[in-house]
């Protein structure tokens, strides 16, 4: 199989390093130029002095703007700030590259995929109508918000077992997630912040499109109303939320478990490299999961959704859980690696 080469827009962030970290001994895909805007012209040894380590074989990769007309790629992934990857990911769409982006700047676009890969693979069709409707050699597919990939991936199981009516969800996000410059140390050391400014709404309306069914070139969403509070708690990685649904029907504890810990879906058909064995593993221990401990563990580091707490609420059909995911890996640079492995399977890469 020969190797694809790849692009990364804003390689020098908290989600492009971990591109960077994850793609370095990938079997299909190898980075041949990084992208970034106050480290232009440096190598990327240069770029993240102080910010994390570099795998040697990217070392002195040079970081390069964001134009089309100096990458030579066969895929590009984009985790550029929203008002950057507003302007930058079209340019490439119509230039011809398949561009996978973590940003939210084209997620709710209709004729844009919004894709779990576990969840939502078949919304991938929507590439078709976008390249007919906007007239591109290349397309954009977008991954979901770090805090969304958490709970909508084991709400699918739910979906599809039980029905679901109304979600409510509290989160405790890790500061990782507003980047590295994101929030001052004096803002959240020792702190909680009860508000994330603009995640609500993506948080509430996102399950919505990426549950929802493709039917003739349009996601209907799925019919189910969700409130959402975010917060910003003092940890470095690993957004926890506390997540309390009414079912279709009543279930009880055992099957709403199980229902999560066999969930599986085409990556782990397709045994594609970034896929973790099970997606949702549930805890029965009460105290997990935990940030520190959980948040990167799992047979594919980061990628493993961990849910637990599982118990009845006082109204039937309701039930609470909690759900822990790795906010660079699964809510970002994994998220984007796993669905261009489901591009590359499914042979939508050139
Ligand atoms: N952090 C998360 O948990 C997370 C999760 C999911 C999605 N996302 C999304 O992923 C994107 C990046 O997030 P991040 O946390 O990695 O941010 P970050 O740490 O602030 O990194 C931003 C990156 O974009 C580059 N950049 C900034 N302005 C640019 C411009 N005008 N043109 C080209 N490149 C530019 C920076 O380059 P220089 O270093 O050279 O200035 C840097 O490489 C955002 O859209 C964010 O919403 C983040």
């Amino acid at each position: 199989m020969s190797r694809l080469g790849v692009a990364i827009l804003g390689a020098t962030g908290m989600v492009g390093q971990i591109y960077v970290r994850m793609l370095s001994a990938h079997p299909w895909f190898e980075i041949k130029a990084v992208t970034g805007n106050s480290t232009v012209g440096k190598t990327l040894r240069e770029a993240y002095r102080g910010k994390g380590h570099v795998p040697e074989k990217y070392a002195d990769l040079e970081v390069l703007p964001s134009d089309p007309s100096k990458i030579d790629a066969d895929l590009i992934f984009s985790c550029l700030p929203t008002k950057s990857s507003r302007e930058v990911e079209p340019k490439f769409a119509a230039a011809g590259f398949p561009v996978v982006s973590d940003s939210s700047a084209h997620r709710y676009w209709p004729d844009v995929p919004l894709i779990i890969p576990e969840v939502n693979p078949e919304h991938l069709d929507l590439i078709d109508v976008q390249r007919k409707r906007r007239g591109w050699d290349g397309y954009i597919v977008t991954t979901p918000n770090c805090t969304t990939v958490g709970f909508a991936l084991p709400l699918k199981p739910l979906v599809d077992d039980f029905g679901l009516k109304y979600v409510n969800i509290v989160t405790m996000q890790a500061i990782s997630g507003a980047g590295y410059n994101g929030v001052p140390s004096m803002a959240i050391l020792g702190n909680i912040i009860p508000y994330i400014d603009g995640e609500e709404p993506k948080v509430a309306e996102e399950p919505r499109k990426i549950l929802g069914t493709l039917t003739n070139g349009e996601v209907k969403p799925l019919d189910v109303e969700i409130d959402a509070t975010c917060m910003r708690v003092p940890t470095v990685v690993g957004h926890l939320e506390a997540v309390h649904v009414e079912l279709g029907r009543d279930a009880s504890v055992e099957e709403v478990m199980d229902s999560m810990a066999g969930f599986t879906g085409l990556p782990q058909k397709l045994e594609l490299p970034t896929a973790p064995r099970r997606p949702i593993q549930v805890f029965v221990d009460d105290e997990r999961p935990q940030p520190r401990i959980d948040a990167e563990a799992g047979d594919v580091p980061g990628m493993v959704v961990y849910t637990g707490r599982v118990r009845k609420g006082r109204r039937p059909g309701t039930v609470m859980f909690v759900t822990l995911s790795h906010n660079l890996i699964r809510g970002a640079a994994g998220s984007a690696i796993l669905t261009a492995e489901l591009l590359y399977a499914l042979r939508r890469l050139r």
